[in-house]
């Protein structure tokens, strides 16, 4: 069965230390040419912290996300489930994940796993994985059995 989004995500204020360690992970970012830098954390199921930051590349399609980063260094890290996401990124505009970024984190969270929206001051918005990739595609289309 297609998961859909569910409740409200939990408070921001139960996040902060998921916006402290995206904010370490963002001034450190690698973004000498859009200048864009972007800090991402994940909680693992285990209540470990994962953060990344984006890291681009000369080359420019090979620069990676940092929720991108993030993923990887929870999966390094033993855990295989996204508890909760937080995005940070500067300037006026909502800094969401990508499209991609959106599917790779689908595949180790569920549509009600919160997903938030930050600036470095703090928590602008907060949304389900549910909201921002509705009738999302998902390793439950690939069990066997599946129609
Ligand atoms: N970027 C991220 O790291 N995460 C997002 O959610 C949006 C965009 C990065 C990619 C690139 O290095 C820079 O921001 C500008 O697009």
């Amino acid at each position: 069965m297609q998961e859909h989004a569910e409740s409200a995500p939990s408070p921001p204020e139960d996040s902060l230390d998921l916006l402290q360690a995206a904010g370490a992970a963002r001034v450190r970012a690698y973004a000498p040419y859009s200048r864009f830098f972007v800090g991402a954390a994940i909680r693992g199921e285990s209540g470990a912290i994962y953060a990344a930051a984006n890291v681009e590349n000369a080359a420019y399609p090979v620069g990676t996300c940092a929720e991108t980063g993030a993923i990887a260094a929870m999966i390094a890290g033993g855990d295989r489930r996204i508890v909760e996401i937080l995005v940070c990124g500067a300037g006026p505009a909502l800094v969401t994940p990508c499209g991609a970024c959106r599917q790779r984190i689908r595949e180790f969270a569920s549509a009600g796993t919160p997903v938030h929206a930050a600036g470095p001051d703090g928590i602008k918005a907060s949304f389900t994985l549910g909201e921002l990739l509705p009738m999302a595609f998902g390793p439950e289309n690939l069990e066997p059995g599946a129609p």
